[in-house]
């Protein structure tokens, strides 16, 4: 390139290093203007030979281009310099930044509980629906075939209200009742729900407590649909195949009756402090629904039959979570709440 014109190209380049952003415009006009270096060297061209203005012309225009690339350079390089700095400037420190921290609650281990247990049996296709906790005789006893001055009434002590028509129901079995009153069949359904019995609190008992019910009503229900169900029941919610027994028991409601034992899940049936050696747990009561239940809400015993079973929530849950003292479940110390 002619001396002349890299000696100019060199300055522009020069001065455009230490450009800020509104000196490029000046350097542009300095240079490429109308009367700038470069374009003036164009001018003077006239007084050359045809061979050397071809020359001095290519050189200029490469000048030209370099010059402008150069500029489009350097405008990039401080645009994101400017944006760098202001992000930097701008930017909020959110990890430091002050805060709340809220403790988060979560469900009481009993709720948990009747929520796993409920999931089982929707899983095998049953309905879940509630039941009231304040019942009259009828639905608590009579309708469940336990009548005035049953001795079967002593085994559960119950609240009565003060009119004494009412009273606060000692079993989830009293949503049969009203589920057969309100619906035909086919049934099938669970109850969970609190229960009141008027009995001292210790390790195994509370005056308060939960149950969950079942009642399978149809014209083909059958004792092994009932064996199947709880089998599956208990598979499910331990996570392993855990043997189970009947016993034949009584209960009002049903007959014939039987009570279920699981093999221990701490011992496997080897016998232990828990299952007092036996190997067995006993874990609820069931049956298939008595003649007279049927009659008292008016089902045609001879063309319906139904199954129904009672198991206690706090029961299952201290056998499923390892718990040894049924109180731990309404102490509401968060030292034990926080292990749910
Ligand atoms: N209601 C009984 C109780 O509280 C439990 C029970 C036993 C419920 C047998 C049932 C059943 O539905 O069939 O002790």
């Amino acid at each position: 390139m002619n001396n002349n014109i890299s000696g100019i190209l060199n300055e522009a380049l020069n001065k455009l290093q230490a450009a800020q952003l509104a000196d490029i415009e000046n350097i542009k006009v300095e240079y490429l203007g109308k009367k700038g270096k470069i374009t003036e060297i164009l001018k003077s061209l006239s007084s050359l030979s045809i061979e050397e203005k071809k020359e001095v012309g290519s050189q200029v225009n490469l000048a030209k281009t370099q010059l402008n690339e150069a500029m489009e350079a350097k405008k990039k390089e401080i645009t994101n310099k400017l944006l760098e700095e202001k992000m930097k400037n701008e930017k909020i420190d959110i990890s430091t930044a002050f805060s709340f921290n809220f403790p988060k609650g979560h469900y009481h281990i009993i709720s948990k509980a009747i929520e796993e247990m409920s999931d089982i049996f929707v899983s095998l296709g049953f309905n879940v629906t509630g039941g009231r906790e304040i019942e009259t005789d009828w639905y608590n006893f009579e309708a469940l075939n336990i009548p005035k001055d049953h001795p079967a009434r002593d085994t559960q002590d119950t609240f009565y209200l003060e009119n004494s028509e009412n009273l606060l129901r000692t079993q989830t079995s009293a949503a049969q009742i009203h589920i057969m009153e309100e619906s035909k069949p086919p049934i099938k359904v669970i109850v969970p729900g609190r229960v009141y019995r008027n009995e001292a609190t210790d390790a195994s008992h509370s005056a308060i407590f939960h149950q969950i019910e079942g009642l399978v009503v149809g014209e083909d229900i059958t004792f092994a649909q009932l064996k199947g169900t709880l089998q599956l029941f208990i598979n499910r919610l331990f996570n392993q195949e855990l043997p189970i027994r009947f016993r034949p028991s009584h209960f009002q409601f049903t007959e014939p009756s039987a009570e279920v034992d699981m093999k221990c899940v701490f011992c496997g049936g080897k016998g232990c402090r828990v299952c007092k050696g036996s190997g067995w747990i006993e874990v609820l009561g069931c049956g298939m629904v008595h003649p007279n239940v049927f009659r008292a809400v008016k089902y045609d015993p001879e063309k319906y039959t139904g199954y129904a079973f009672g198991l206690g929530v706090e029961r299952f849950a201290m056998l499923k979570y390892g718990i040894d003292d049924m109180r731990v479940l309404y102490e509401n110390d968060l030292r034990v709440l926080r292990q749910f």
